[in-house]
């Protein structure tokens, strides 16, 4: 005999594919690499706004490979990512459309979006250093490049250099320098670290604080979610170990990345699509979406949480185009590799 949870699973199974079926014009789906509860309340608005009814698939890894299996049987109309690369990736593979929305030009630095529509940039973050507040001296250290000095000789943390993250900080040096450059660079980091890459962002916060390393890379979101951290308030004491450094002020400025998002290529809903992506970048959205993750909103003139504004409120971000960035990521693999970063 099936348990009541199988009937009612079963039941509401039945309602949802009804609804479906009658409200197929009126809905979304989104392939989501983002965690559901940063999204889940802006997508309660949406519908509430719009009557447009949102489906959410969350996944950490193998969404864009279901993507690409599914190809033009896919639901999905949206794929939205917690970094560039796999939009990058996607764009690559043809999985995703160009959209031409004044909307989204309008809303969305340049720098942020694909020139040719096929990705936007929602929210954006800096990877930066992070320096302990006891053993480097406040503007001791101002550049990326200042890494590979000696003086930092078994100083620095960070995670994998083949993680997505130091992927495309890398591939920002290749893009700036060259690729020469950048092997040497990432050979003169190597050899200043204090220990294997290993762990990820927050763990190197916490090794400053243990004294293991003086200098640890991270993203910057990562200060305000430890600082805010009521369940885990060890995460408070990492944070308040640190200053922020954030690298190349007086030229490029400091690395930047996104979350973003793309309408797919066999979008069955994609005027609907489009709609979503442009509530994402409106107004009323941005302070929320941006706050939710303590980063930085993309949209000009959004005002900063005030966690952003009293820690990070002022810097200047590297304005390279992240489509530049996406092939130079193969070339940062390979220097990972070369070098043996993660050895
Ligand atoms: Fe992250």
């Amino acid at each position: 005999m099936p348990s009541s949870r199988t009937l009612l699973a079963a039941a509401t199974l039945a309602m949802a594919s009804t609804a479906s079926v009658a409200q197929a014009a009126n809905e979304v789906n989104i392939y989501s690499y983002r965690q559901a509860f940063l999204i889940q309340p802006l997508l309660e608005e949406f519908s509430k706004d719009t009557g447009i009814q949102v489906n959410l698939v969350t996944g950490g890894n193998g969404l864009l490979e279901r993507l690409e299996h599914e190809g033009r049987n896919s639901p999905a109309d949206i794929l939205l990512t917690a970094e560039i690369g796999p939009l990058y990736d996607a764009t690559e593979k043809g999985l995703v459309s160009a959209v031409q929305s004044d909307e989204l030009n309008a809303s969305i630095p340049q720098h942020y979006r694909d020139p040719e529509g096929r990705w936007f940039g929602l929210t954006a973050r800096s990877r930066i250093v992070y320096a302990s507040k006891d053993r480097v001296v406040e503007g001791e250290l101002t550049r990326y490049e200042d890494l590979a000095d000696p003086k930092w000789k078994g100083r620095i943390c960070t995670r994998s250099g083949k993680h997505t993250y130091n992927l495309s900080l890398i591939a920002s040096v290749v893009a700036h320098h060259d690729e020469a450059y950048a092997e040497q660079w990432l050979e003169g980091v190597k050899a200043n670290l204090a220990r294997k890459p290993q762990g990820n962002d927050r763990s190197q916060v916490k090794a400053v604080m243990e004294g293991v390393c003086d200098l640890a890379l991270g993203n910057s979101y990562y200060f305000g979610k430890m600082l805010t951290n009521d369940k885990q308030p060890e995460q408070k004491e990492w944070a308040q170990s640190v200053n922020l450094v954030f690298p190349n002020q007086a030229d490029r400025g400091a690395h930047m990345n996104i979350s973003g998002a793309a309408v797919t290529q066999h979008a069955p809903n994609r005027d609907n699509a489009i709609k979503l992506i442009e509530f994402l970048a409106s107004e009323k959205a941005q302070t929320i979406y941006a706050e939710a993750n303590s980063e930085f909103p993309v949209r000009p003139g959004t005002p900063n949480s005030a966690l952003i504004d009293e820690y990070m409120g002022n810097f200047k971000g590297d304005e390279i185009n992240l489509n530049e960035l996406g092939p130079l990521r193969t070339v940062a693999s390979r220097l990972v590799d070369k070098v043996g970063f993660d050895n």
